[in-house]
């Protein structure tokens, strides 16, 4: 493992295309939740972004207020770019550390970002997240129900993930995700965390 997963690692990953988590296009799991939702003006914030094609689905269906943030500088400022029409309208782009953000939000979106993060972060995570949610607010999206060897990605389990969040979250819900793309079927979680 790299001892350092810091933006210098994340831009490098980025620059060499070593970016194997990136499946191309939005996510079903995340797109069929985003779906369901009928208030376009919800506040939504998408933590280690990567491309970010989510965000494109989001404003296809008229989201107002999306934030994403992602800590490796050369991917947001082509995200900038992507994105230049709706930048500062619909959609704020930060490049920075996660943990060092602040905000009020009433969807945040994981996938494959928790995974991304040190172990030791996880406590410091799901603190994270309740603090940047409003009251009411939700921290919804996939988590890996598998260990992996070495890491990033890190893995983990159900019964893990029920400790860490019931720490924090008192109405939680990890269920078996039944979209899953193939080569994440039966090996992830949908969850659903409200403040
Ligand atoms: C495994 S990638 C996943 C990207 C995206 N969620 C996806 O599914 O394609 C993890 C992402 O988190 C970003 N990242 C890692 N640590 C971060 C931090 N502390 N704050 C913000 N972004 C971070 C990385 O730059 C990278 O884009």
């Amino acid at each position: 493992m790299s001892s350092k997963l810091d933006s210098q690692y994340w831009n490098d990953r980025y620059r060499n295309a070593e970016t194997g988590w990136d499946i191309g296009y939005a996510s079903p799991p995340l797109t069929n939740y985003f779906d369901q939702l009928t208030d376009k003006n919800k506040r939504i914030l998408i933590p280690g972004c990567g491309n970010g094609y989510e965000v494109a689905y989001l404003l296809e269906k008229g989201f107002q207020h999306i934030t994403v943030i992602d800590i490796a500088p050369e991917l947001t400022a082509i995200l900038a770019k992507k994105y230049a029409p709706n930048v500062g309208k619909e959609l704020t782009i930060i490049t920075g550390d996660f943990f060092e953000h602040r905000g009020n939000y009433d969807i945040i979106i994981e996938q494959t970002f928790f995974c991304a993060l040190n172990p030791s972060l996880r406590t410091q995570y799901v603190e994270k997240m309740f603090d940047l949610l409003a009251p009411g607010g939700k921290l919804v999206g996939v988590l890996f129900n598998r260990a992996f060897e070495g890491g990033p990605p890190f893995g983990g389990s159900r019964e893990e993930y029920e400790n860490l969040f019931a720490k924090t979250f008192s109405r939680r819900s990890i269920e078996p995700c039944y979209n899953s793309i193939p080569p994440r079927r039966d090996v992830e979680l949908f969850i659903r965390m409200e403040k």
